[in-house]
């Protein structure tokens, strides 16, 4: 059953459907690039995306939906938002817009920022996915990290194929490049990755030049860097394997609990998928614990651990400090 490419049809659609609730990956195509989905709301399911691209960092994910309904639960839209779904939805135009305070998509797929990349796919097979699971599903472009994006099931089978539960095979996609990615969290809308609409056809309705990602005015740098904004407000310690009672402590595999402000463990099993599922919000839990120094035990640098340390020792890198 791993990795089986199977034809879009509605009996397989519907069994995807399924597979997505029950927390598995699938691949399938929309108007861009095949994407790897997974439900968006569980962390784990999320985490094995990341696993299956084999990607050191976690990039921020996209968040596909049905519509404006549907975005609504889960990201803030201004009046100029707005008017770019209207102009684009469905189709592929990413809108990266402030998380609500009620989003239940998981803190995984933001990778901690307060931001949430949503967009509404237009290709039926993506469409007919989004209402059998009855879930936003995130999903990145279905390649091996740092391989370029796949355009055919047969590619993503190449790929990462033996990470997908299965692969809905429509034939090529008909754009074969992204989607374009503005970011709107305020007045000054930023293009952050130009892509299948063009930066004049979202000028034309927001009225004016867009700013490009790294421009003068533009704050905004690349996602990698990011990434990197969500640090505590903490001190984070790394490679910890004792701590004071007035530490917060981000524990991972057998490490018995002892006084501390705040005691969370990633994984008692040490399970690194379920690890990642945790990660961000257990930073944050343990931020607002009100500890000066949270102190983070020894995770295995392999598979997923790769990520997590990568994503630990951004957060403990000394403020202000450009981290490549
Ligand atoms: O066409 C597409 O967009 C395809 C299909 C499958 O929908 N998806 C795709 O996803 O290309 P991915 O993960 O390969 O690219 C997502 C882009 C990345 O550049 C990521 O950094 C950016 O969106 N992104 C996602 N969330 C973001 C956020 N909160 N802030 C800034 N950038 C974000
Ligand atoms: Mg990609």
């Amino acid at each position: 059953m791993q990795g089986r490419i199977v034809p879009a049809n509605a009996e397989w659609i519907a069994e995807a459907g399924q597979m997505i609730r029950s927390g598995a990956l699938v691949a399938f195509a929309t108007e861009t690039v095949y994407g790897l989905g997974a439900d968006a709301t569980n962390g784990e399911a999320v985490a094995r995306i990341f696993e299956a691209k084999g990607r050191p960092t976690f990039n921020p994910l996209i968040v596909h939906v049905l519509g404006l309904e549907q975005a609504l639960v889960i990201g803030t839209f201004l009046p100029m938002a707005r008017r770019l779904i209207e102009a684009f939805w469905p189709g592929p135009l990413t809108l990266v817009v402030p998380r609500t305070p009620t989003c239940d998509v998981s803190d995984l797929v933001s990778a901690g920022l307060p931001t949430i990349a949503l967009r509404s796919p237009h290709h039926p097979v993506a469409r007919a996915l989004l209402s059998e699971s009855q879930r936003p599903i995130a999903a990145p472009s279905a390649n091996r990290s740092g391989h370029v994006s796949a355009t055919s099931a047969e590619h993503v089978a190449e790929d990462i194929g033996n990470k997908a539960a299965l692969i809905l095979d429509a034939g090529p996609t008909t754009l074969g490049l992204e989607s374009t990615v503005v970011r709107i969290v305020d007045e000054t809308p930023v293009l952050l990755r130009p892509g299948a609409v063009t930066a004049e056809a979202i000028e034309e309705v927001v009225g004016g030049r867009i700013s490009r990602q790294g421009e003068a005015g533009a704050q905004i740098t690349s996602p990698g860097q990011l990434a990197s904004h969500y640090a505590p407000r903490a001190r984070l310690r790394l490679n910890a394997y004792d701590w004071r009672p007035d530490e917060a402590v981000l524990a991972f595999g057998a490490i018995a609990e002892r006084p501390a402000r705040a005691f969370i463990n990633l994984s008692a099993s040490g399970d690194l998928i379920e690890a990642a599922a945790n990660l961000f919000a257990a930073l944050r839990t343990l931020d607002s614990s009100g500890a000066l120094s949270i102190a983070a035990t020894p995770i295995p640098p392999s598979g997923l651990g790769e990520a997590i340390n990568d994503r630990l020792r951004r957060a403990a890198a000394p403020r202000g400090s450009a981290f490549a």
